[in-house]
């Protein structure tokens, strides 16, 4: 991984050397994880800056949230490279060298990358998956969840590797499912704990107390949160 870009701050009181991991987010649509990722980014002592926001789709909304924040937009659309994915990818990657990028973060990136692109960032991409990986792979995890009865569902980051949906986990949230829950509900639900859950992962990354060894991240330091039962005991 390319070393993080240290920054000298200095103040009336004290000089301190802060380390910031220069962050991609990748959209294609609305961006409300790109947001909280940006919004974790700006509280100091987070390991980690926003440094561009990248998106395949021109009018993303996203792109628009960015640059009022102040944050470097980039559109590098896929239609010009007629199919040649690894060509498009190429661009972004350009575009990546540009802002001197560390770690990207897929945050509703709506398009598979290529082995090429995977393997050259290989463990400097994280993903957020809107369910408990393994489990609901793929497009609407909330409908199927509801098909499949399951009680629990949630969401997960992980490093990306070539298989959809597949990589390293670095860390996971779980809502419970509730009876009367529709796809828009649950999947609302889910979002709530997105916006928690991504930025932890990132600070978790970024300040180095999650690595990959063997195709498992490795966590220092953490304690293990409590087990949950749904429905809770005494609901009868
Ligand atoms: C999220 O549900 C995320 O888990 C999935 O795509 C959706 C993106 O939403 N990968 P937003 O653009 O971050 O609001």
């Amino acid at each position: 991984m390319r070393s993080a870009t240290c920054i000298r701050v200095t103040g009336r009181r004290s000089s301190m050397v802060r380390s910031e991991m220069r962050v991609a987010a990748f959209i294609s649509g609305r961006g409300s994880n790109m947001l909280a990722l940006a919004d974790a980014c700006a509280v100091s002592d987070f390991p980690a800056e926003i440094a561009l926001v990248l998106s395949n789709v021109v009018d993303a909304p996203g792109l628009g949230l960015a640059a009022e924040r102040g944050i470097a937009t980039e559109a590098v659309p896929h239609r010009p490279f007629a199919g040649d994915r690894e060509a498009h990818e190429r661009a972004i990657d350009a575009a990546l060298e540009r802002h001197a990028i560390d770690l990207v973060c897929l945050a509703g990136y709506m398009r598979l990358l290529t082995p090429w692109f995977v393997e050259r960032w290989r463990n400097r991409i994280i993903n957020i998956h809107p369910s408990l990986l393994p489990a609901f792979k793929g497009l609407d995890t909330h409908e199927r969840v509801l098909e499949a009865g399951a009680l629990w569902h949630g969401c997960t980051v992980h490093f990306v590797r070539v298989a959809m949906d597949e990589g390293p986990i670095i860390a996971q949230a779980i809502v419970p499912v509730a009876a009367d829950d529709t796809a828009e509900s649950l999947g609302t639900r889910v979002l709530v704990q997105e916006h928690r859950l991504y930025p932890h992962a990132l600070a978790l990354v970024a300040s180095g107390a999650a690595t990959v060894e063997g195709e498992r991240v490795v966590l220092r330091g953490h304690p293990l949160p409590e087990p949950a039962i749904n429905p809770p005991e005494g609901a009868r």
